[in-house]
């Protein structure tokens, strides 16, 4: 057997697999986000520690021999959270998750020394780690004082589960200090934020074994000591793995909170300018290269919220066969966007609503406006040379026929939904579990599921669709000046 944990903003996922990678349970814990200012995304690193255990005690009341026969743990978690602690190890503020958006000026400053697009590789986004570190050496300059070590979110889970300070590159890209070419840490990068790397975690392959499990937690829970923890992957390289999205031309969008849309590449490929990310991916020698949305599900549920209707309520209303736009047009831009605008102060908008405009043309036009986000995201790996010929689709959203629809329509692409499973962040985690403790091939493990369905652009409306995303293209510019 073979233990996937997955740290997601809204939960956390403990995955148990046989050795012929078959899911054999999984249980789940919630936790909450905290957001005490506008742009503000903070959670406590002990409730990751809590929520853990709770999904622990739940695998082992439902499958307790399962359990005790785990040979190798993977972690998965949301990407690019500080996670700051002292020389005992205690943590010293609440961790600035990925979707936190306060260090917007610190991140325009980094990005302004060249250093950081040629060694990084990226755009020094507001979400990745360096920002914050510099915003909190701004603002809270005592914590900063006491930084022994930062540890991106799944990283302190395994603090707390091996005692040690080990990372992996997939998840280390995303701080904006790894050289992303040489998979090491960048001294030159880790100095413009006054830090070092003594105050880094020691990196391996995702692969390979980053510490085993200390005795006291192991005899809790049934399983035996030492059993070694994977280094596993950032999110979307750990649901990659799962998917068997790792070789050259394999692609997934995810319609998650965030949206990603997702291509594995056999060498390092970077493209800063086009807003892309270049991260290393968790098998040795790979790299992918990811386009982000920052709010996709997320802007369904805020329309849900304000409509008080759930969000399968609101994509029922609107049936299965795919409409034409309506004229209204959305821009999904509630926190902000990465891909390709890199711009945290730019908000969401409704444009072109009439008296006739009721709430299935919001959801209509708020599922297109997603989509259209996600064409800007494919039109970005084309520019980046990356050309894609389909896309799997993963991810809460990938429920909805309609927006599925939408999607293939708005991507001119064929979409593959895969058979009933689960390949998550959690499935890829424990199949890098399974191959650090095994030392199977990475490329034979990390398979493709079978595919379900293909949903194929309605050809009928590409010209529609074509017309609606260049009145989305056409937005952006026009409403920048007039933000905040
Ligand atoms: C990726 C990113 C998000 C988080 C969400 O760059 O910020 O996908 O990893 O979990």
């Amino acid at each position: 057997m073979y233990l996937g944990i997955d740290l997601g903003t809204s939960s956390v996922k403990a995955l148990l697999i046989d050795a012929d990678q078959r899911v054999v349970g999984s249980a789940t814990a919630p936790l909450k986000v905290s957001r005490p200012h506008p742009g503000w995304s903070e959670q406590d690193p002990n409730d990751w520690i809590a929520a853990t255990a709770k999904a622990l005690e739940g695998l082992q009341a439902g499958r307790p021999k399962e359990l005790a026969a785990v040979e190798g743990i993977g972690l998965s978690g949301h990407m690019h959270g500080a996670t700051l602690v002292d020389n005992r190890d205690v943590v010293l503020r609440p961790c600035i998750l990925w979707n936190d958006t306060r260090s917007h000026k610190e991140a325009a400053a980094l990005d302004a020394n060249p250093a950081f697009r040629k060694i990084s590789g990226n755009i020094v986004f507001p979400g990745f780690t360096a920002p914050k570190l510099a915003w909190v050496k701004n603002n809270e300059p005592e914590i900063f004082a006491r930084v022994a070590k930062v540890l991106l979110p799944k990283d302190f889970l395994r603090l707390w589960l091996t005692g040690e300070h080990m990372s992996e590159m997939s998840d280390s890209a995303g701080t904006a200090w790894l050289d992303v070419a040489k998979r090491g840490w960048s001294d030159e990068l880790l100095a413009a934020t006054d830090l070092s790397e003594s105050q880094m975690p020691t990196l391996v392959e995702g692969t390979e074994a980053a510490g085993g499990l200390r005795a006291d937690l192991a005899s809790k829970w049934g399983l035996r000591a030492g059993i070694p923890v994977a280094g596993g992957a950032g999110d979307n390289a750990a649901s990659a793995c799962g998917m068997g999205t790792v070789r050259a031309g394999q692609a997934f969008a995810s319609l998650g909170t965030s949206g990603v849309i997702f291509a594995a590449n056999g060498a390092y490929l970077p493209n800063p300018e086009s807003a892309l990310h270049t991260f290393c991916h968790a098998l040795p020698d790979t790299w992918h290269q990811m386009g982000v949305i920052l709010s996709a599900t997320d802007s369904l549920n805020w329309l849900s919220g304000i409509t008080g209707k759930d969000a399968g309520a609101l994509t029922d209303e609107l049936g299965e066969t795919l409409k034409a736009p309506t004229g209204v047009t959305f821009l999904p831009y509630l926190s902000g966007e990465r891909t390709p605008h890199n711009d945290a102060s730019i908000r969401g908008v409704f444009a072109g609503l009439g008296h006739e405009a009721g709430r299935p043309v919001l959801t209509q036009a708020v599922l297109e406006g997603v989509a259209f986000a996600f064409r800007d995201s494919l039109e970005a790996l084309r520019a980046a040379g990356t050309d894609l010929d389909r896309v799997t689709a993963i991810g809460g959203g990938s429920r909805s026929r309609y927006w599925l629809r939408a999607m293939a329509t708005a991507l001119d692409l064929p979409v593959e939904v895969p058979a009933d499973g689960d390949f998550g962040a959690a499935f890829g985690a424990a199949r890098l579990g399974l191959i650090a403790a095994t030392g199977a091939d990475p490329f034979a493990v990390c398979t493709t599921p079978k595919t379900e369905a293909t949903i194929e652009p309605d050809r009928s409306l590409s010209a529609a669709y074509s017309d609606a995303y260049q009145r989305y293209r056409a937005l952006y510019p026009a409403i920048r000046g007039v933000m905040g």
